[in-house]
Order: structure tokens, then sequence, then C-alpha cells
């Protein structure tokens, strides 16, 4: 019944596909070297680390829906009580892919793109693009577990924990963006929506590039 209800839902098509997308564009584990399993390991971590925090905080700034608001507090409090950065923070540790200078530099305009895009607080878009990131790491904890196992890692914590619980996370963030619209009389769905998936999405596929 469940997956009856998830076709019928266009933001959650054109999310899957974008994600499906971003996927098949990684490299298998297999045949990954490790240079390239440590740069895409800091350059996730250079990007999640410390903005993923502010942008479900600004979920929460700019959208007026009360389901909506539990939403993203529940989401920030698990953030926050579990210490989520400093779990990715120990992964990229024993994964030997602390990001540098360089991997930061590499996805800063990326970067700075999602964030101006966050700043506008238009709180559908900021949702769906939520929904989308929470999506996607939940599918790429298995890959991204396999090259750090190349890369000698014995510290599994981030990716068991958000394999899991992102999932939920991203189900509650399709819920809330769904909640959101229908405060916004007369919403309807466009390219625009989409527009932080589509940044979001870019910079992803230029760190596996
Ligand atoms: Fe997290």
């Amino acid at each position: 019944m469940k997956n009856t209800q998830k076709k019928s839902d266009p933001i959650r098509e054109q999310v899957t596909l974008t994600i499906q997308q971003l996927l098949r564009s990684l490299p298998p584990a297999t045949k990954i070297s490790k240079t390239r399993a440590r740069t895409i390991i800091a350059r996730y971590t250079a990007i999640l680390e410390g903005n993923f925090i502010p942008w479900m905080a600004a979920a929460y700034v700019a959208t007026s829906s009360k389901t909506v608001k539990e939403i993203a507090f529940n989401n920030l409090r698990d953030e926050i009580s579990q210490n989520h950065p400093g779990m990715l923070r120990k992964f990229a540790i024993s994964a030997n892919s602390v990001p540098t200078d360089k991997d930061y530099l590499a996805v800063h305009s990326g970067i700075e793109k999602v964030r101006w895009f966050v700043g506008e607080l238009q709180g559908v878009e900021i949702l769906i693009m939520l929904a989308f990131f929470e999506n996607f790491i939940a599918l790429f904890m298995p890959h991204l577990a396999e090259i750090a196992k190349k890369q000698g890692s014995k510290e599994f914590e981030y990716t068991d924990v958000h394999g899991v619980l992102d999932i939920s996370h991203s189900d509650e963030l399709f819920r809330a963006a769904q909640a959101e619209m229908q405060t916004h009389k007369g919403y309807k769905v466009t390219h625009a929506s989409f527009k932080g998936v589509k940044l979001l999405s870019h910079l992803l596929a230029s760190v596996f590039a």
C-alpha cells in the first residue's frame, strides 16, 4: 500500500530519479582506486559535516506548518544529541580521508550556491532538497562503507546509523513538504520546486566524477 502512495507522489518520483542517476555515476567500490576513495570520502565529509544542521535549521525557520516544524525539530534533535557531525568526522579520520584545504576548495563554489539557495528561505523547496539529501544519504551508505573499508577503516557507526535513520527521516521530509505546500494556497510543483535538488545533486555529482 505504501508503494502505491509513493508512486503517485511527483516530488518523490523526481527525487528518486535524480538519486538513481547520481548513484549510477558512482564508480563501483571494487574498481575504485584508493586515491579516488579518499577523495570521495573527504569531499562528502566537507559538504556534509558543517552544513547539514544549518540547512535543516533553515527548514525550521523558513516554514510555517506546525507539522513541519515538529519534523525539522526532531531531525535537528537527533543530529545534535547524537553528535552526527562528530560521528562523520570519526568516520573520515578512520578512513584516512580527513578533508584537506584542496578538498574544501574543490566543493566551495557548489556549497556556496546551496547556501545562497537555502538563504532564500523558500520552505517547500528547502524541504524537497532535504528529502532528497536524506534519501540519497541512506542509499549511498553501503557504498560509502565499502570504499571506507578499502581505506582500511574499521569505524562504521556513521554509515550504520545513517543507512537506517535517514530512510525514516526522508519519509518524514517528503511528508513535511506536502504539509508545507498545503499552507501555501495554490502552490504548484514546478521546475523551480527542485532548484535545491538540482544544486545539491550537481555538487554531489562533482565529487563522484
Ligand atoms: Fe545525521
